[in-house]
């Protein structure tokens, strides 16, 4: 079933760097300054998708918004600190991302960023839900399994919730688990297709092998070993950084290639497809990742688990039990804002 929508989903960025389509997405970034927000902002300012940029930081942005401003592309940029700019910032987006928060050290899960990440994103998901309420919002900043509950909470307390334009970005999860699946196989990484569903922290992560384009086989043993790489490559990446942040470059790629496909969905064309952290009937938890067919209003259709293996049967019950309570801690959290 999938194999119908199958991968194109990744050709996104490299189609927007390379058409001279022209399309008119404003585009927000909220936490523009930042690691990933930098190498972001150029690929989004690169892309001919995008008619505006506007770029959101609490320092920085101005310095950010002169340098990409000089790029020779149409987007107009224009950088705003300071949560006094943040509504001008917001005004008439139609896609807002956000990868504002901080990031992993060594030995950091991703819920140990969870007491500050959390009041940064409902802070400015109450910012969007108030100026930009019809605006896809796409949430980079970690734990995703929490930070996705809160801004649709945020959204319900607003009176404005539409849980098809809500998205936890996980496109990463799916860029690694392709790109190592072509090294071990010796494929072209542009045409592998590997869906990751569930969430985005450690076993929550969950690569659908057995439903990669082309079709890949491994033996048990290496499986489990490329399995559990896709489930801490984030971890990997905090290791070789050595205490100065968690992935950026590749997020970045990761983030652009999501927001190009939402924006391409917008614009009318057929057939993209995405794996993202949603709301979702597909399993017990009330918020789960599986392959989305996107379109002129965010979600048109959740394409479901489809047909998994036993192994990856039994990896998707043993993470909802740390989904479900990742989901809740979320949710929680907003019942106790003021
Ligand atoms: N979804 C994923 O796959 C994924 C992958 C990597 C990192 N992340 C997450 O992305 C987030 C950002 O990572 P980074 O490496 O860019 O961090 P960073 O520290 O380099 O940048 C974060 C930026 O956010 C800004 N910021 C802080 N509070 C803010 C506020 N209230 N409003 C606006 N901006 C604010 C900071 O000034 C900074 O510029 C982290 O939470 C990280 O865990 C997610």
């Amino acid at each position: 079933m999938l194999s119908s929508f199958a991968r194109p989903a990744g050709a996104a960025l490299r189609r927007s760097l390379s058409t001279s389509a022209q399309n008119n997405a404003k585009v927000a970034v909220l936490g523009a300054s930042g690691g990933i927000g930098q190498p972001l902002s150029l690929l989004l300012k690169n892309s001919p998708l995008v008619s505006r940029l506007t770029l959101y930081d609490i320092a920085h942005t101005p310095g950010v918004g002169a340098d990409l401003s000089h790029i020779e592309t149409r987007a107009k940029v224009k950088g705003y600190m300071g949560p006094e700019q943040l509504p001008d910032c917001l005004k008439g987006c139609d896609v807002v991302v956000i990868p504002a928060g901080v990031p992993r050290k060594p030995g950091m899960t991703r819920d140990d960023l969870f007491n500050t990440n959390a009041t940064i994103v409902a802070t400015l998901a109450t910012a969007c839900a108030k100026h930009c309420p019809e605006a896809a919002i796409c949430i980079i900043a970690n734990p995703v399994n929490s930070t996705i509950p809160i801004t649709s909470e945020v959204f319900k307390k607003q009176g404005v919730y539409n849980p098809n334009k809500i998205f936890g970005v996980t496109t990463l999860d799916i860029v690694r688990a392709n790109t190592f699946v072509a090294e071990l196989k010796g494929l072209d990484p542009a045409r592998v297709n590997v869906p990751v569903i569930g969430g985005h922290a450690g076993k929550t992560i969950i690569p659908l092998i057995s439903q990669c384009t082309p079709k890949v086989e491994f033996p048990e043993d290496q499986l489990t070993t490329l399995t559990g790489r896709i489930q801490e490559a984030g971890t990997e990446v905090v290791k070789a950084k050595a205490g100065a942040g968690s992935a950026t470059l590749s997020m970045a790629y990761a983030g652009a290639r999501f927001v190009f496909s939402v924006v391409d969905a917008m614009n009318g064309k057929e057939g993209v497809v995405e794996c993202s952290f949603v709301r979702s009937e597909e399993t017990e938890c009330s918020y789960f990742s599986t392959p989305l067919l996107l379109g002129k209003k965010g979600i048109e259709k959740n394409l479901g688990i489809g047909k998994v293996s036993p192994f990856e049967e039994k990896m998707i019950a043993e993470a909802i039990p740390e989904l479900k309570a990742s989901i809740k801690k979320g949710e929680d959290f907003v019942k106790n804002m003021k």
